[in-house]
């Protein structure tokens, strides 16, 4: 006799993941040690200092692998300096995507640049290097490439096309620390590297931001930009031109960071390889036993490519309603909502392309949308401009982050996916399918109901 299915819980069945599930979820891991380093720099009132956030760079450039590392307040200013810092000026373009945070983008303006959105992949969410080069123009100077949800972009066919045009390469590493392209370390690929470290990201000490380079000219003008105390030091700015404008911040920033979080960044860095290998072989073992399932498919990179997802912020599948009767990525994850997965949620960022900030939004008083001022040709991309982009957020579903590699509370999880899918064609019945509000502008956006 064939078996019988269970009833979903959302259709009155029984929940599957109905269990403590402690600290999987939990992140950062903070334990005494990062507790005691804070209170040293807070007991020594060593707050404002360099001495402990110079040490925190050394440590994490030997790690990346660069010659050069700057801690900034957050990713926001970390990414504004590298943009100054490549030479973005009034009326260059920067050519980035727009499924990412507005903060891989929007400071460009204040440079009195803009930006020129390119398509991504579907699969790998970032970039498509065969649309940037179609948007090159003699405006364009750099290429902001963001290394989403922990996937690394296509770094060589970007850097090839960046040197037959000459331009710079900006790698946003917010959602990648330890991430490697072809064994790589990601940051270290580009121009410069630039990233968030805010408490909910991979590398997450509270609110950071660090800058990394091979460039001897690219760290010396992020000095330049917001660090004026730095330049003071004989040693720091050797180049003849920037040396004669010592002594004040040229962006009029001040882009120095509590060193309460350069302490425990020291700590976490300690602790972070075995931390996102830990989680790498959780989340393996979870997308290994839904292969081959319909209607989702793993967003990882392929066994054997040499890339790796550190930490694999934001984990997301690959959502096909096609494969599931039509069945809604909102639905979807209501239903897995219902089977105690938190996590489900459909969409990712929405496309930033299509916030008024980059179509119509006169910022600075020009008398016309800053965008297309600061170009001087109309540079609005409207919906339907970037099709794939516009796309993705409802073949989507964020899954599960499980922190620990415990087996038998991911058994449940994966228990709870098969469930939904075995019974998709019960949950089409009152599948109101996705609404215009599936993704939000930032990945913390909250859960559809
Ligand atoms: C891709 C990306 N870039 C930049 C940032 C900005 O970093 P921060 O919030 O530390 O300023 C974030 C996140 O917050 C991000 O997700």
């Amino acid at each position: 006799m064939a078996e019988q299915k269970s009833k979903p819980a959302l259709l009155g069945g029984s929940k599957t993941v109905d269990i403590d599930y402690g600290d999987m979820f939990v992140w950062p891991i903070i334990t005494d040690e990062d507790r005691q380093a804070a209170i040293e720099v807070l007991n020594a009132g060593n707050m404002s200092g360099m001495d402990i956030s110079k040490k925190f760079e050394d440590e994490f450039k030997q790690w990346i692998g660069s010659k050069y590392a700057l801690t900034c307040p957050n990713g926001t200013s970390a990414l504004q300096e590298a943009m100054f810092a490549v030479g973005l000026g009034v009326g260059d373009e920067m050519i980035a995507p727009s499924m990412t945070y507005w903060a891989s983008v929007l400071q460009v303006y204040s440079l009195g640049a803009t930006v020129n959105f390119a398509e991504v992949d579907p699969e790998t969410l970032c970039i498509d290097p065969a649309d940037i080069e179609k948007r090159i123009t003699d405006r364009t100077k750099a290429i902001m490439v963001v290394h989403y949800l922990s996937s690394p972009c296509d770094m060589d066919p970007i850097m090839e096309i960046a040197k037959k045009h000459n331009l710079k390469v900006i790698e946003d590493v917010s959602h990648a620390q330890g991430s490697l392209y072809k064994g790589k370390q990601l940051g270290t690929i580009g121009h410069v590297g630039a990233m968030s470290m805010m408490t909910a990201k991979s590398f997450a000490i509270g609110e950071a931001g660090m800058l990394v380079t091979d460039d001897r000219g690219i760290y010396e003008r992020s000095i330049m930009f917001g660090h004026y105390l730095r330049q003071e030091d004989p040693d720091t700015i050797t180049d003849p031109q920037l040396k004669s404008q010592v002594g004040l911040p040229l962006g009029g920033y001040k882009n120095r960071l509590n060193q309460m979080t350069s302490a425990i960044g020291r700590v976490q860095l300690k602790y972070y390889p075995q931390r996102i290998a830990e989680i790498d072989k959780a989340m393996n073992y979870f997308w290994d036993q839904l292969e081959g399932l319909s209607g989702i498919r793993p967003q990882r990179p392929a066994k054997d490519s040499g890339h790796y997802k550190g930490g694999w912020y934001c984990p997301a599948g690959l959502y096909f309603p096609e494969q599931l009767g039509g069945l809604s990525a909102i639905r979807f994850c209501q239903a897995l909502q219902a089977e105690g997965v938190n996590d489900a949620i459909a969409g990712l960022n929405k496309p930033l392309h299509l916030h008024p900030v980059f179509n119509t939004v006169d910022i600075y008083g020009h008398g016309k949308a800053t965008r297309s001022a600061n170009s001087d040709r109309d540079l609005a991309q409207g919906e339907g401009s970037l099709p794939v982009t516009e796309a993705i957020s409802k073949r989507i579903v964020r899954i599960p982050h499980f922190k620990h590699y415990r087996p038998e509370i991911i058994d449940l999880y994966v228990a709870a996916y098969k469930k939904v899918i075995e019974n998709y064609q019960d949950l089409l019945a009152d599948d109101n399918g996705n609404d215009d509000e599936v993704g939000g502008w930032n990945l913390s956006h909250t859960k559809k109901k």
